[in-house]
């Protein structure tokens, strides 16, 4: 088994390497921007940007993969509000880029896509939690590119017969995550004030946000059994099934916090529109694979404080 991992250099895309080269599977991984090839010695690692169709069809050639995990993205809510067009351009052109690369070649290839939970969106409360069926409904730029790469991935299923596969991943988490994100953001700026580096106090966003969070070594467990088990153009959920509201998120991180920390409103962490609550059914996942999440939430979230301890 050949993989190719789009974006390793992300945070799943790390894990999901470490996870394939421990079943002895040949993986290969593209990145872009920073990258310190020692990380990952492994792997054999290839530059190449998602956006340029000349240099996705030369990796793709030159591997011939039979299983691609399409990871390369801008994943960010928060970000594709202040770069909604590079958003669109990466992760629809993006996609289109490695379909059509992918679509001239002789071998059989399966690919994964990876989308999000919110390409839901606004689910009405009586549809939580929220299984493959519902509507569509999203709150920004980041879900409109997702639906459109799910969708165009559904099409090159159907016309072109192409062993696509869609998942629509709910919010992830663990140590090494960019701390635009907020499991991270909030444990790495806790673990600079313990260390004196920032005043005590923590501003934050909306809080009332109800989010599925799933720890990242369970969510690349779901990608692998995925792949090898799920049906040609078909949707899957991978998400813990159960949510909470970023405050309960804080107050977690905030007892496990060696000092006392004053909390406060920030309203440049507020965004234009925030979905307020998406959680998971998992169900369908669950009766194709082995696959269910593992991870407490509570070792997550000391986990990543912990990650964060080491690091600023
Ligand atoms: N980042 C951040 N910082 N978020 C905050 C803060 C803060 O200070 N305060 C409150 N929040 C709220 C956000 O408003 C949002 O409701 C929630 O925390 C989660 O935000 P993020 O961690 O930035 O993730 P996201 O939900 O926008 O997107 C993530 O999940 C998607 C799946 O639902 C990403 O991982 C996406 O790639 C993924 O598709």
């Amino acid at each position: 088994m050949r993989a190719l991992i789009t974006g390793i250099n992300g945070f799943v895309g790390r894990y999901l390497a470490e996870y394939l080269l421990a079943k002895n599977i040949e993986v290969y991984g593209t990145y872009f921007g920073d990258m310190n090839e020692d990380e990952l010695s492994e792997v054999n690692l290839l530059r190449m940007d998602i956006s340029n169709q000349y240099e996705v069809d030369k990796v793709i050639k030159k591997i011939q993969p039979n299983y691609v995990f399409h990871l390369a993205a801008q994943s960010s809510a928060s970000i594709s509000w202040k770069e909604p067009k590079k958003t669109i351009e990466v992760n629809v052109n993006g996609t289109l880029n490695l379909l059509e690369s992918i679509r001239q070649l002789d071998n059989k290839c399966r690919i994964l896509l990876i989308g999000s939970s919110e390409e839901y969106g606004f689910v009405n409360l009586e549809d939580i939690p929220v299984n493959e069926e519902q509507s569509l409904k999203p709150g920004n730029p980041y879900a409109v590119s997702k639906i459109a790469q799910s969708m165009i991935g559904q099409v090159y299923a159907r016309a072109y017969n192409m062993d696509v596969i869609i998942v629509k991943a709910f919010n992830h988490i663990g140590p090494k995550q960019s701390p635009t994100f907020v499991v991270s953001d909030f444990s790495k700026r806790i673990a600079e004030i313990e260390k004196g580096k920032i005043p005590p106090v923590l501003k934050v966003g909306n809080l009332e946000a109800e989010r599925d969070f799933t720890d990242v070594r369970d969510i690349v467990r779901a990608y692998y059994e995925i792949i090898l088990k799920g049906k040609k153009g078909e949707v899957y959920n991978v998400g813990s099934g159960n949510s909470y509201k970023i405050q309960e998120i804080l107050d977690t991180l905030l007892s496990l916090a060696k000092i006392n920390i004053k909390v406060e409103k920030d309203p440049n962490r507020m965004r234009p529109s925030d979905i307020p609550i998406i959680r998971c059914d998992h169900s369908k996942v669950i009766d194709i694979t082995e696959w269910k999440p593992e991870y407490k939430i509570e070792k997550t979230l000391s986990d990543v404080l912990n990650y964060w301890r080491q690091t600023v």
